[in-house]
This record gives structure tokens, C-alpha cells and sequence, in this order.
């Protein structure tokens, strides 16, 4: 009779005490830094793919292909401004064979004073720029949440037209991270 009786204690205690520690791990703001981190990281692996890539390279040449290879035809930031605007090329909608031209509505880079590169970036590097107001284009966290669901240039890397592949995580994916890392505070890995 005793012995189970303990044992009907000791088996509360521990449901109890376990209850506690999950309670805590849920609340506990230490653990926030590290969820958002986490978050962030899967958000750079997309940033990183070749698709988002090749439109936001280290130069001011736009990159083509898996391996981001130079845009032929002296294509950069300033042959917009010489004459020569992507769209005279890049239409609204993907060209049909491989080699043709990709194409989403208002087809560009970023300019060059807002250059937003993500290239050769790390994740801290990236991260810290991507939250700074002064070179992320003046965006706060819900307008890169924003942006990032709703623009055609976004979205078209999950359709880039044949012979192109698509990132690792969805598109959905990608924005559940973001909102994620925006909302434990913007975090970035050390
Ligand atoms: C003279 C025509 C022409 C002009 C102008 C042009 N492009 Fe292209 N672009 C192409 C062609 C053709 C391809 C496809 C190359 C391939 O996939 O082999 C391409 C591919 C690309 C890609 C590669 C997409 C990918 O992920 O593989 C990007 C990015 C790109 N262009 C950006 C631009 C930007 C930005 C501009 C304006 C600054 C521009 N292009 C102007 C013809 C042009
Ligand atoms: C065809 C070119 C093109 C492609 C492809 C492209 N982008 Fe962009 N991206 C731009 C341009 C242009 C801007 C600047 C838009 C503006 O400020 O109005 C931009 C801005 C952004 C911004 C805002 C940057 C900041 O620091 O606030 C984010 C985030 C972004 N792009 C993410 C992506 C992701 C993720 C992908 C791939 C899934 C991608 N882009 C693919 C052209 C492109």
C-alpha cells in the first residue's frame, strides 16, 4: 500500500516537474536569440541560391546560370542608363526554350546606390545588412516580409523557365523563416 502510494508521487512529481521544464523552454528568452538564428540561416540558404543570386551580385553585372556566370552582351547596372534597359530582352513572362530569356514584370537589378548585394555575403555579414536601414533600401522587418511575399521578381525564382533549377525551401517556407527571424528581433548568427 505505501510503496504504491510513493510511487503514485514520485510518477506526479515527475509529471509535474516535466511540465515545468517545458513551460520554461517555451518561455525562456534565451532560447528566442537561438530560434531566430536558426530561422535566419534557412532564410540565407534561399538568398543564396543562384536564382536570387544572379540579380543581386557583388558587381554590377547581373549573373546567369547555376554557377553565376557573367551576363553576356555588356549588359550591367549602367547599360540601363546607356539605353539598353533590361526589358528590351526580358518580358513579362519566361521565354520557352533553355537560353531564352526569363522573364517577370519590370525586370531589373537593384539600382547602384541601393546595390543590395547578396553575393560573397555570409550569414552575419548579410544578416547585419539586411536589418540596416541605410543599405537595405529603407525597409523594416515587415517590409522585407512584404517584399519578399509579394514581388514578381521574388516569386519568379519558383518559375524560372526551363533549364533553371528552383531554391531548396519553397516559397511559403521562406516566408514563415522570415517572419520567424523578424519576430524573435532580427537576430544574426555570431
Ligand atoms: C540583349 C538582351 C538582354 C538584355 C538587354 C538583358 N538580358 Fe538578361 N538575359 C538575356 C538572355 C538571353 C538570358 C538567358 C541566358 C541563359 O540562361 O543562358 C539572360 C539571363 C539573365 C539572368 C539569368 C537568370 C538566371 O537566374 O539564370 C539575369 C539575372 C539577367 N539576365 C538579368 C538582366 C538584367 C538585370 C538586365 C538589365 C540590366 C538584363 N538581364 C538585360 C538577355 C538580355
Ligand atoms: C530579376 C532580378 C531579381 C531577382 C531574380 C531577385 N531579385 Fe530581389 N531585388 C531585385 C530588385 C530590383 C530589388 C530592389 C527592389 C526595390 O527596392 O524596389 C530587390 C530587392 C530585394 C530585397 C530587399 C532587399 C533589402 O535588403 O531590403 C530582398 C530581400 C530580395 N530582393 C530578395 C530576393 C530573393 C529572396 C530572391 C530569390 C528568391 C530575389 N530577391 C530575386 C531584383 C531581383
Amino acid at each position: 500500500m505505501n510503496g504504491a502510494r510513493n510511487m503514485a508521487a514520485r510518477a506526479l512529481a515527475f509529471v509535474v516537474c516535466t511540465l515545468a521544464l517545458t513551460a520554461l523552454a517555451r518561455t525562456a528568452p534565451a532560447d528566442a536569440p537561438r530560434r531566430g538564428e536558426a530561422a535566419y540561416l534557412v532564410m540565407h540558404s534561399v538568398l543564396q541560391s543562384p536564382r536570387c543570386l544572379n540579380c543581386h551580385p557583388q558587381g554590377d553585372v547581373p549573373l546567369h546560370g547555376e554557377e553565376g556566370a557573367s551576363h553576356a552582351m555588356h549588359v550591367s547596372r549602367s547599360s540601363v542608363s546607356a539605353g539598353l534597359p533590361c526589358g528590351s530582352c526580358h518580358r513579362s513572362q519566361n521565354g520557352n526554350s533553355a537560353g531564352s530569356p526569363p522573364g517577370a514584370p519590370d525586370w531589373r537589378m537593384p539600382a547602384a546606390e541601393m546595390p543590395l548585394v547578396f553575393q560573397s555575403r555570409t550569414p552575419r555579414d548579410l544578416c547585419a545588412q539586411l536589418k540596416d536601414p541605410a543599405r537595405n533600401g529603407g525597409r523594416t522587418g515587415a517590409g522585407l516580409i512584404e517584399h519578399m511575399a509579394h514581388d514578381p521578381l521574388v516569386a519568379w525564382a519558383w518559375h524560372p523557365g526551363p533549364g533553371r533549377s528552383v531554391p531548396k525551401e519553397s516559397l511559403e517556407s521562406l516566408i514563415r523563416v522570415a517572419t520567424l527571424w523578424v519576430s524573435e528581433g532580427m537576430p544574426c548568427p555570431p
